[in-house]
């Protein structure tokens, strides 16, 4: 397969995204003891400063983010999740972007890069190449927080064999069926991955389905 195909699946999974928009809210939240647990976590972490949070979606996270930062950059592909977001958030701090990640650069530098349930979306052939850019967005100190789903998940999800990544068929109340992206870290091999690359992970898993970690530069020498 070529990286076309990579780029088609990718622009699917956006396209995917765009057509849930509506209905994410509905069939995308965590259980009550899980997100009190992740908030607690977020709240202790403190997202203060220049904040940019990546594949904001319709805002699970941004109204938190919000009221910890002095300034949120939101970064999405889809108008649909933007315009959800900005609907739901009232702050004046929050500015937003419509952007392609795997095509997209940061115009600044942040003290915090927060993402939820996007790394799992990315596939092996661009992670690399993802905490580039995530690098790229921080400052020196800069400190990184994400959530993602666990390994366990994968027996809740419909996966297509012979993919060029990890790959799930997702429907939507529609009937509508879309293929995305999908890949699930164990995270003591998440965490040797990020270490090779040059950060310093701390993971910390939630429930059977969730875990987050927090994420710095290692110190060099
Ligand atoms: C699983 S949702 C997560 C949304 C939000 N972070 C949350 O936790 O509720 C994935 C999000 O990634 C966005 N997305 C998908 N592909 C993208 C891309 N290539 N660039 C930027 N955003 C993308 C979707 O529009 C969607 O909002």
């Amino acid at each position: 397969m070529t990286p076309d195909h990579l780029d088609s699946l990718l622009a699917e999974q956006v396209a995917y995204y765009r057509a849930r928009a509506h209905e994410y809210d509905a069939t995308h939240a965590f259980e009550a003891a899980s997100r009190a647990k992740l908030l607690a976590a977020l709240r202790a972490f403190s997202p203060r400063g220049r904040v940019l949070e990546l594949a904001c979606g319709t805002g699970q996270w941004t109204a938190e983010l919000a009221m910890h930062a002095s300034l949120l950059t939101a970064v999405d592909a889809s108008p649909e999740m933007i315009a959800l977001n900005r609907a739901r958030v009232p702050s004046d701090n929050v500015h937003y972007v419509e952007a392609d990640l795997f095509a997209w650069s940061a115009a600044e530098r942040y003290d915090v890069v927060f993402f939820s349930t996007w790394l799992s979306h990315v596939p092996p052939q661009r992670f690399e190449g993802f905490w580039a850019l995530v690098g790229e967005c921080l400052k020196e100190n800069g400190r990184v927080f994400f959530i993602d789903e666990l390994p366990a998940v994968a027996a809740h999800e419909r996966w297509i064999a012979g993919a060029i990544a990890p790959l799930v068929e997702r429907p939507l109340t529609t009937g509508e069926r879309y293929r995305a992206i999908k890949v699930l870290y164990d995270p003591a091999e998440l965490g040797a991955r990020l270490s090779e690359l040059g950060w310093l992970a701390d993971i910390r898993t939630v429930s059977w389905r969730l875990f987050y970690a927090t994420v710095e530069r290692a110190p060099t020498g």
